[in-house]
């Protein structure tokens, strides 16, 4: 990704700097979709601090990202599990202690697999619960009185312009929109992450704090969806759009979502310098859905029908574990 020209990972609309002198926190911020959102977030001004669990994976990613842009500080907090408030609340002071705030937050982390209920523990079950929900509850629970501050010193909009502060993102999905066979943990997880950051927009709202929620479609070149793509359902999907001389990402690609192409990591990073810019001021407790108008097709799917006459991918009928996004 690093060696991408800017048009290709954040759409060329956006003017440089609106995030200047601001801190972005993020959880899993070594994995594609949220160091696509931590990169954009650079671009334009922003220094960072992304979370992880394994220490090499995110001190790379933090390298990475900050060769986007010259004179950016971006670290990488290794070892730090979202499960736990004090690992996690330990990275929120060590962020503020060395790049001076926290203004944006995404809490990004997230764990699943696919399990049937026969085959899913209720340790399992609750594994997912505690990645995704829990997670994003120390998330918030660890930076929200930075956010209060900062949004308290970047009332936005102002008369200069500058960036605004006070941000808060979680990364949800929409498979619990219409519930999704082999997904109920994630599924409940993702309910419960809607929830939590629609009640603390409320409650810290009139505090100046914005909390809302990106729900990702389907995404191509993700790792969850590489893995995905061996699926029979997706590969058929891939070939046939082969034949008609379409990839995956254009349009008309992808004749199961309704915009006719796959997300990218691009629609997600876009959306997320949306909600943050000032142009966002006013948007708390919403939930912005980015996946061309898939799961109201065909709901909170893989880019796949769940309809009775459409052909469901073999891990959705299985009955088997086959996937693992580890
Ligand atoms: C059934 C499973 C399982 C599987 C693990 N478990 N994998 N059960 N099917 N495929 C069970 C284990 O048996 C155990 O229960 C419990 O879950 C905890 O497993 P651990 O391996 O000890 O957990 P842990 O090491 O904490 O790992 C968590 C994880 C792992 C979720 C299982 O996959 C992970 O860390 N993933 C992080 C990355 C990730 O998943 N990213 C994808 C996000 S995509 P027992 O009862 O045996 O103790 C996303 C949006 C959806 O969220 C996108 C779709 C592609």
């Amino acid at each position: 990704m690093s060696k991408q020209q800017p048009h290709e990972f954040i759409s060329p609309v956006w003017r440089d700097g609106i995030f200047k002198g601001r801190v972005a926190f993020v959880t899993g911020g070594a994995g594609d979709i949220c160091s696509a959102q931590t990169r954009a977030l650079v671009y334009l001004g922003a220094d960072a601090c992304i979370i992880g669990r394994n220490v090499e994976k995110t001190e790379a990613a933090a390298i990475d990202i900050a060769k986007v842009r010259k004179g950016a500080r971006v670290i990488g907090i290794g070892n730090v599990d979202v499960r736990n408030f004090e690992t996690l609340k330990k990275a929120a002071d060590r962020c503020v202690a060395e790049l001076g705030s926290i203004d944006f937050v995404i809490a990004g982390a997230a764990g699943n697999f696919v399990s049937p209920l026969a085959g899913l523990s209720p340790n399992a079950f609750k594994t997912v619960i505690d990645i995704d929900t829990l997670g994003t509850f120390n998330t918030m629970k660890a930076t929200i009185d930075h956010l209060v501050e900062s949004a308290a010193a970047h009332v936005s909009p102002n008369p200069e312009n500058s960036p605004p502060g006070g941000r808060f993102l979680a990364v949800s999905a929409t498979f619990h929109y219409t519930g999704l066979p082999l997904q109920a943990h994630l599924s409940a997880a993702k309910a419960g992450v809607d929830s939590i950051v629609n009640s603390v927009a409320l409650e810290y709202g009139p505090r100046g704090v914005m909390a809302n929620v990106i729900a990702p479609g389907p995404i191509e070149g993700t790792e969850g969806m590489e893995r995905l793509a061996s699926a029979d359902a997706v590969k058929e999907e891939r070939e046939s759009a082969a034949k008609m001389r379409l990839r995956p990402g254009i349009r008309g690609g992808s004749p199961g979502i309704p915009s006719g192409r796959w997300g990218t990591v691009r629609d997600i990073a876009d959306a997320t310098v949306f909600l943050f810019s000032a142009a966002a001021d006013n948007v708390n407790g919403h939930v912005l859905v980015v996946d061309g108008g898939a799961w109201r097709r065909q709901g909170g799917s893989l880019g796949v029908g769940l309809d009775p006459g459409m052909q469901y991918p073999n891990f959705l009928l299985s009955g088997d574990v086959v996937f693992n996004v580890k």
